[in-house]
């Protein structure tokens, strides 16, 4: 499987803060928002990346990122002149795709908890799409999947506003490379976008889409506000003071899923910090 992440989008919401840059790079507690993203790829077992991004946004990934071998991965990157939506992100990335089967996850969506890593992988269903659904209070902000009472989903909206369903529908999503098909055939909405929930109705209709709800103790971060960022950084701090652990650390996440050596777990030779140290014990595990 390949993973693609896209990192477009003008970040209005967090202006003046993404003026200068992506929204993607801003920090969540101790590292930059991509990382998470990345991370949740690489225990996907996914090896190949494709970050989608403004073109003069490109260099700034490039500078962080670079081709990912530092991590043993291969990350490339192509552009999205304008933000025409999710599954524009498809069309952009249709070479890359070629004949695989891909996860596309956003730039800015932290998820993290216990099965959401391998385990999540193990249940997808292909050829067809998988989604993800997580309950919460404001549905109304997202893509909501509703449910009959055999759990099965019956209907698939964009920010409905009827509160009928609290199941919101995570960026992160798993599609077999037909959608790069289905995709031509979808047509702007209001809004102007090629949207992703459209595209997931496509497969819904045709009994190819499968459904995971997000476990119970999943964190779904919200990242779109400064209030909404602080509090992502707030929780990552908390449950990292605690453990004494990394999360999102594309670093230490190489070397557990052994695509680097532990000789090998990249660290500037000029840096010493928290994030560092912890990354340090690893090599001397
Ligand atoms: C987008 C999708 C929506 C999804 C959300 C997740 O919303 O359109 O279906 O639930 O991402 O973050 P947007 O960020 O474009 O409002």
């Amino acid at each position: 499987m390949r993973g693609i992440i896209l990192a477009g989008g003008s970040g209005t919401r967090l202006w003046p803060l993404t003026a200068a840059t992506n929204k993607s790079l801003l920090p969540v507690f101790d590292k930059p928002m991509i990382y998470y993203p990345i991370t949740n790829l690489m225990l996907y077992g996914i090896r190949e990346v494709l970050i989608i991004t403004n073109e003069n946004q490109v260099p700034l990934f490039q500078n962080l990122l670079g081709n990912g071998n530092q991590w043993g991965i291969e990350i490339s990157y192509a552009i999205q002149d304008k933000p025409s939506g999710i599954a524009q992100a498809i069309s952009i990335g249709q070479d890359f795709i070629g004949s695989e089967n891909f996860a596309l996850i956003l730039g800015d969506n932290l998820i993290y908890g216990p099965g959401i890593g391998r385990n999540l992988i193990s249940q997808l269903s292909f050829p067809g799409a998988t989604m993800t659904i997580y309950e919460v209070a404001n549905p109304s902000e997202y893509g909501v999947a509703y449910l009959n009472q055999k759990d099965e989903v019956t209907e698939i909206i964009e920010k409905p506003l009827d509160g009928k369903s609290n199941w919101a529908i995570p960026g992160l999503y798993f599609f077999d490379c037909n959608s790069i098909e289905l995709v031509k055939d979808l047509k702007p909405s209001p809004r102007g976008e090629l949207e992703i929930t459209e595209l997931l109705r496509t497969y819904l209709r045709s009994s190819k889409l499968k459904t995971i709800k997000l476990p119970r103790g999943t964190a779904w971060l919200d990242l779109g506000n400064p209030r909404s960022l602080l509090d992502a950084s707030e929780f990552i701090k908390s449950l990292q003071t605690r453990q004494g652990l990394l999360i999102g650390s594309p670093e230490e996440t190489a070397w557990r899923m052994g695509y680097v050596g532990s000789s090998t777990v990249s660290i500037p030779v000029n840096i010493q910090n928290e994030y560092s140290e912890i990354l340090k014990d690893l090599r001397n595990d």
